[in-house]
């Protein structure tokens, strides 16, 4: 059966209050519309439509970022989810299968929950996804009999006897692509709001004899986004979720709830993770590796066995192969870490490939950027770089090769050979007592006056 998704984020998000689009605020540095449209990839959709409105222009660039194939419908008056469903009517002309309906703002439903609901098709002309809610507040509410919803009534147009019932609507819908826009044309906006419901299609649905059915699912996977309070929430579920599920996986989290992780995170089964590790995206973290507190990766890999922090920074481009280790107050940026090679104190390696098994002194630093442009620093296997050793981009060190402390290397260095690039050192006999004796006499001086 052929799937095409159709994900609502037309909305505003007034009670954001913020300029950018509500879908594109992010849950665990994730634009939550990505969160909807990687669950929706799990069902291999051949067609995903997603309807666009505030900051269209925005909204398109994320999602075609994330999949190519992504088309974007325009939805300019927002009339409600049936209209906004209608707009992906033409871009879904010559489609024939299942359209899965869901929501830019509802970032949290699982890749199984979608897949019990295309499922359930193989029963029911149409499924909609419920969840029973602890407080069903402002949600539609399903109708049941039997197996059947017989119709969804929004909150604003129900009875107080409809408000009783807490079976709610989470927005998502599965259909035949035909019936559903067979179904939408036939609904009118005649109801509290004046817009057009998409929930108004079950009752269509069942007045032509069709069966409707609900498949469930836990509330926390149809949580909406309205506020930055939610939003906040929000990332803590997804927090919270993620965190178990490492240490499910084998992962030591010494103090789980201090770690922050992205949606794309990856770690390996014994790694340990000490208190207070933030992780932005694109990081993976292999096997056996132990990461220190207090420290940030983004946009990297960590091979087995590595060691990194307390307070370090790994940033986009840092690729450390196995037993690499980088200590405190170290920044690595796009730059290879080879095998065993050490970056253990207060350093800057930037735009640079480390050997394996070389060793960079305390305070060196890679000088990658001229102010205009960036350049690469080499350095071989083996090599000893001095402490505070200034390499000045683009230049390289060789194999077993050493760098004297305190030095500025501007040229390249051989393999085997030591560069020393700094002053000469004179010694004055005597000179710091004399000195000494100076200066304390005229401190006593001044105190006297004083
Ligand atoms: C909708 C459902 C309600 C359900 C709730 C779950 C309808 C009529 N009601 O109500 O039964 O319990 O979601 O959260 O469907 N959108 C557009 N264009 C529009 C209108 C909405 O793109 O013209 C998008 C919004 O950006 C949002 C989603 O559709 O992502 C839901 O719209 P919203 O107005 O929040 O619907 P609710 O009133 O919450
Ligand atoms: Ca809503």
């Amino acid at each position: 059966m052929s799937i095409a998704l159709v994900i609502l984020a037309a909305g505003k998000g007034t009670r954001m209050e913020s300029d950018l689009p509500k879908v594109l605020h992010p849950i665990a540095q994730v634009p939550m519309l990505l969160h909807a449209m990687r669950a929706g990839a799990a069902l291999d959709p051949q067609e995903v439509v997603i309807v666009a409105g505030h900051g269209a222009e925005q909204v398109a660039r994320v999602a075609q970022d994330e999949s190519e194939t992504a088309r974007i419908v325009m939805q300019t008056e927002q009339l409600g989810t049936a209209h906004a469903v209608d707009q992906a009517r033409e871009a879904l002309a010559g489609f024939s299968g299942d359209v899965v309906v869901l929501y830019g703002d509802t970032p949290f439903v699982q890749p199984e929950t979608l897949a019990h609901m295309v499922a359930a098709r193989a029963k029911h002309d149409l499924v909609i996804l419920g969840f029973h809610a602890a407080e069903p507040g402002r949600y539609g509410r399903l109708v049941t009999e039997g197996d059947q919803v017989q119709r969804i009534v929004e909150f604003k147009d129900a009875t107080d006897e409809e408000r009783q019932i807490n079976l709610c609507n989470s927005g998502l819908v599965a259909c035949d692509a035909g019936l559903l826009f067979e179904l939408i044309a036939e609904i009118d906006n005649d109801n509290a709001a004046g817009e057009y419901y998409l929930t108004d299609i079950v009752a269509h649905a069942r007045k032509r004899g069709l069966s409707a059915t609900a498949v469930t699912c836990d509330e926390s996977e149809t949580l909406g986004v309205n506020s930055r309070a939610e939003l906040a929430a929000a990332d803590g579920v997804f927090q919270a979720r993620a965190r178990a599920d490492l240490l499910a996986l084998g992962v030591t989290l010494m103090a789980p709830e201090t770690v922050y992780l992205a949606q794309d995170t990856v770690i390996g089964r014994d790694t340990v993770i000490e208190p207070n590790v933030v992780f932005g995206p694109g990081v993976t973290v292999e096997s056996g590796v132990t990461i220190r507190a207090f420290s940030h990766l983004e946009g990297c890999h960590v091979s087995r066995g590595a060691v990194i922090g307390p307070y370090a920074r790994l940033r986009p481009g840092a690729e450390l192969a196995e037993g690499a280790r980088i200590g405190n107050f170290v920044e690595i940026k796009n730059a290879v870490i080879d095998a065993g090679a050490k970056v253990n104190h207060l350093s800057y390696v930037g735009d640079a490939s480390v050997g394996a098994r070389a060793n960079i002194g305390a305070g060196t630093i890679t000088c990658n950027y001229d102010g205009v442009m960036k350049h690469r620093t080499t350095i071989g296997a083996d090599a000893f770089i001095g402490s505070n050793t200034m390499l000045v981009a683009p230049v390289s060190v060789g194999d077993h090769a050493m760098t004297a402390s305190g030095s500025v290397i501007t040229r390249n260095v051989e393999d085997d050979a030591m560069a020393i690039s700094r002053s000469k050192q004179e010694n004055k006999p005597d000179r710091a007592r004399k000195l000494f004796e100076i200066l304390r006499a005229k401190k006593a001086r001044r105190d006297k006056e004083r």
